[in-house]
C-alpha cells in the first residue's frame, strides 16, 4: 500500500531519450498528472515564430510576454499548456519547432516565465485527485522540482535516440538540440546531483517502465 498520497516524479533526459513514453506509461500507471514541458516551450515557440519575435532577450519578447494567457486543459491523465486560448496540436512537432525551439528555450525571461507555471501543475494535480505529478523535461530535477520525490536521468545513445525518431517518421536534429540545451547559461540540460541514471540504450520501453515503476513503487511505500 503506497504510503505517500502524493509524490512528484521528475524526469529529465535529451531528446528522444524515451521521457515521454516512460512518463505515460508510469502517469496510467500510478495515477499521475503527466506533464510534458518540452511542449511548453515547443507551443511557445509556435506562437513566437507565428508573431516574427526574435530568439533574443529585449522588448519584442518581453510585450509578446506581457500579453501572454496561459491555461492548462486536461486530458485522461495528460495535462497540456494552452497557450492564448490555443490547444497545441501536432504542428508542435514540425521540423520548423525542431529547429528553433532550443534557442527560444535558451533565453532567461522565456524560462522565468514559464517556471511558476510549471511548478504550479503540482498544486493542479493535487486539486485534480492525482496521486502525483510526472513531469519530464531537461531542468525538473535540477531547477523546477529540486526536491522531487524521485529523479531520474533517461540516457540512449545518439544513434539510438535518432533511429527511435526516424521510425516515427519525424526528422529532429537531435545532437544539435542537444548541445544547445546543455551548453545554455540558464538551466541547462544535466544530470541532477542525486539523480537516478537510467540507460535505456539496450533496454526495449518496457524494460525501461518496468525497472522505473520498481523505483515509483517503492519511493510510494517509504
Ligand atoms: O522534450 P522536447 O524534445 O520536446 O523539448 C523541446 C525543447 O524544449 C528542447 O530541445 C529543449 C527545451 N526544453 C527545455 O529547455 N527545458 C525543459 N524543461 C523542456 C524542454
Amino acid at each position: 500500500m503506497p504510503k505517500k498520497d502524493f509524490i512528484i516524479v521528475a524526469i529529465d533526459g535529451g531528446a528522444a531519450a524515451g521521457k515521454s513514453s516512460t512518463s505515460r506509461a508510469l502517469s496510467k500507471h500510478f495515477n499521475l498528472m503527466h506533464v510534458d514541458t518540452g511542449s511548453f516551450y515547443r507551443a511557445t515557440t509556435v506562437k513566437l515564430l507565428e508573431a516574427k519575435v526574435p530568439a533574443e532577450a529585449g522588448p519584442a519578447l518581453n510585450n509578446w510576454l506581457s500579453s501572454l494567457k496561459l491555461g492548462t486543459h486536461i486530458d485522461g491523465t495528460s495535462a497540456s499548456i494552452v497557450v492564448n486560448d490555443w490547444i497545441p496540436d501536432s504542428s508542435i512537432r514540425s521540423e520548423k519547432v525542431n529547429a528553433n525551439v532550443s534557442h527560444y528555450a535558451a533565453i532567461p525571461e522565456l524560462r522565468k516565465f514559464l517556471l511558476d507555471y510549471q511548478r504550479n501543475q503540482a498544486r493542479i494535480a493535487r486539486e485534480k485527485g492525482f496521486a502525483g505529478l510526472v513531469m519530464e523535461g531537461r531542468d525538473i530535477g535540477s531547477v523546477i522540482f529540486p526536491d522531487a520525490d524521485l529523479r531520474l536521468y533517461l540516457y540512449a545513445d545518439p544513434a539510438k535516440r535518432a533511429a527511435r525518431r526516424a521510425a516515427e517518421g519525424l526528422t529532429d536534429s537531435i545532437e544539435k538540440r542537444d548541445a544547445m540545451d546543455e551548453n545554455r547559461k540558464t538551466a541547462p540540460l544535466s544530470v541532477p546531483e542525486g539523480a537516478t541514471l537510467v540507460d535505456s540504450s539496450e533496454l526495449t520501453l518496457e524494460e525501461v517502465v518496468e525497472h522505473v515503476s520498481q523505483l515509483v513503487s517503492e519511493v510510494q511505500a517509504q
